[in-house]
């Protein structure tokens, strides 16, 4: 049995027990061992089940997220795929053109009686076809066509050929081909010896769309290789003047000065008269909810609450049917935030997702939603992902408050401030050595604080962030504002500390952190805005920045520090794209 296996079986202990207890051994404490000793116990029970009948079998005893793709000396030439709270997808790749865009689905339970004996809905359809198949029925030549039942593809024509890839991301089959099938949650994707490709279900439930749709990948192969660089997570970091314009393309008009989010522009009514938004994520996503809070704030004048999806979800938060409820996500496929996403779906507030991968759960389960459009992100670190989800939540907030006459001066400011933003972060990556230098001042202690207040708080929590996870180096990111009440104990002259101290509403309170940082001997290396003399005279070093609107500046001051972690971890050897410990798609509680 070779089973390829991404997520969790929670169960699987109890599962073990019951296998032990039927004298089967085991020869590691994986949950992946698990399920080949259980197919297998299951096998010797009926040995005259289908592969896919099998499997069937399996998932219904498994607790968990899971994806999960099986292969077996027992049915050779077979594949049989299935999922649960873990993404899965099929490629299917053909010599020719697909003769349909859908597949239908099979419901498994769907039985009934025959002669004594269990009849599926899978006999069922053979037996039809076989009866009622028209003698002389032309299928089409070309490429696959599907079989009179609807159900299956089969190659037909003179080009039988057809190949098909299981995957969880879409990136991971993209150079073989672009027409995928998003499978859903107990989707059973089997492909029989003949090649030919079905869907099953258990069973029929009320919200089933009883088809699978055939999508078209608008990805680049480009895109998914690391081309002159050392890591995916060096190029997409270098990527961010091309992805933030990726992000904004089609949605703004910066001669009228006006935005369009196509994926929400139907609800900006119901959303202008809710209660409140609430921001829920995890990570990185959650970063740039809190990025964004007070923009949010400003410009639609609603109450926005941020929220960790665990510990919203901890809380038993109340939901009420006016609820704006965001789900920011990435991958789509977030656990924590996909159950804080159905919790408050359950109590009826309007669901929005804002993602980055198109088919993800989260895309499809939200009412309505805006793809961040910042192309595959696959170093495990978020980068590109995070300047881009900001910049669609600030999309979000000129879209709601266009209708404000008041708001307008400063809506117009900050179309600007995103017109010129490309060029200006080509301008902060022109830092990079100046940051490795730096980084190699750093990469051997034991800690590194990073201090900011206002918009550049998100920043400190997200640098903070980065340098633990890839560097494994301890790293906080502390409000300045709560300096004297704890933290500024920890500093002294040989404490590493970067600080961002720009030019905004809050300039001279950073100022005053700044200069107490420096009363204890602290020697911060500064993150601020070009040529500006004042908070320079403080710092071990400088990196300057170029200036834009307060509720942009994030996006400028967050480069350097993902180029920091980036450094550090090269200088300490550590695996860049694949940190210990972590995974791109978290898709367990
Ligand atoms: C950090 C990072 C994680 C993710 C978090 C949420 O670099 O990547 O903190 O941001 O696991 O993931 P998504 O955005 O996919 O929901």
């Amino acid at each position: 049995m070779w089973i390829s296996f991404a997520g969790i079986i929670t169960n699987y202990k109890d599962v073990k027990q019951f296998l032990v207890q039927k004298g089967h051994k085991f020869r590691s404490d994986t949950d992946t061992e698990i399920i080949a000793k259980l197919i297998k116990h299951i096998h010797g029970l009926h040995p005259n089940y289908s592969f896919r009948e099998l499997v069937e079998q399996v998932i219904q005893q498994l607790e968990g997220a899971f994806a999960l793709c099986f292969k077996s000396m027992h049915f050779p030439g077979e594949v049989v795929a299935t999922r649960r709270g873990s993404p899965l997808l099929v490629g299917i790749k053909t010599k020719t053109k697909l003769a349909t865009d859908h597949i239908p689905i099979l419901y498994s339970k769907d039985v009934f009686e025959f002669g004594g004996r269990a009849l599926s809905t899978r006999d069922r359809e053979h037996s039809k076809l076989k009866d009622h198949r028209p003698h002389g029925h032309e299928i089409p030549a070309h490429g696959l066509a599907r079989s009179q039942s609807t159900s299956e593809f089969l190659p037909q024509g003179d080009n039988k050929e057809v190949e098909y890839f299981f995957a969880s991301d879409a990136s991971a089959i993209i150079e073989h081909t672009d027409r995928v099938i998003y499978l859903l949650d107990d989707d059973v994707a089997s492909v029989e010896k003949e090649g030919v490709l079905k869907i099953h279900r258990l069973k029929r439930t009320l919200e089933d769309t009883h088809a699978r749709e055939i999508t078209t990948l608008k990805m680049e192969i480009q895109q998914i290789m690391k081309g002159n660089f050392s890591s995916f997570m060096q190029k997409e970091i270098f990527e961010q003047p091309e992805s933030v314009v990726t992000t904004m393309r089609g949605r703004i008009n910066f001669d009228s000065e006006t935005v369009v989010l196509g994926g929400i522009k139907d609800y900006i009514g119901e959303i202008r008269r809710c209660r409140r938004l609430l921001l829920i994520a995890c990570g990185t996503s959650y970063n740039s909810a809190i990025a964004t809070r007070q923009l949010l704030e400003e410009l639609t004048e609603l109450p926005v609450m941020v929220d960790l999806a665990s510990d919203f979800l901890d809380r038993n938060t109340p939901i009420f049917r006016d609820d704006v409820c965001f789900f920011i996500s990435q991958s789509g496929e977030t656990a924590d935030t996909l159950m804080a996403l159905r919790y408050c779906k359950q109590r009826g507030a309007l669901i929005v997702g804002i993602t980055n991968t198109v088919g993800s759960s989260i895309c499809r389960e939200s009412h309505c939603g805006v793809h961040i459009n910042a192309g595959p992100e696959i170093g495990v670190a978020s980068t590109k992902a995070y300047t881009s989800q900001i910049i669609s939540l600030v999309m979000f907030a000129l879209m709601v408050s266009e209708d404000r006459i008041s708001a307008q001066p400063r809506r117009s400011e900050i179309i600007q401030g995103l017109r010129n933003l490309p060029d200006q972060i080509k301008e902060v990556l022109e830092l990079d050595s100046k940051i490795q230098e730096i980084s190699k001042k750093v990469f051997e202690k034991k800690s590194l604080l990073v201090l900011g207040r206002g918009y550049n708080y998100a920043t400190c929590l997200e640098g903070a962030l980065k340098i633990k996870e890839i560097t494994y180096m301890h790293s906080e990111g502390i409000l300045a504002g709560e300096l004297k009440h704890g933290p500024l104990a920890l500093v002294d002259k040989g404490m590493p500390i970067i600080m961002i101290c720009t030019r905004d509403n809050v300039f001279v309170k950073c100022m005053n952190a700044l200069q107490q940082v420096t009363a204890r001997e602290g020697r911060p290396i500064l993150i601020c805005h070009k040529n500006d003399q004042e908070p320079q005279k403080y710092g071990s070093s400088v990196l300057e920045v170029p200036k834009t609107v307060d509720c942009l500046q994030g996006i400028l001051t967050v480069i350097p520090l993902q180029l920091v972690s980036y450094h550090v971890a090269v200088l300490k050897g550590c695996n860049v794209d694949c940190p210990r410990n972590l995974a791109k798609s978290v898709t367990v509680e």
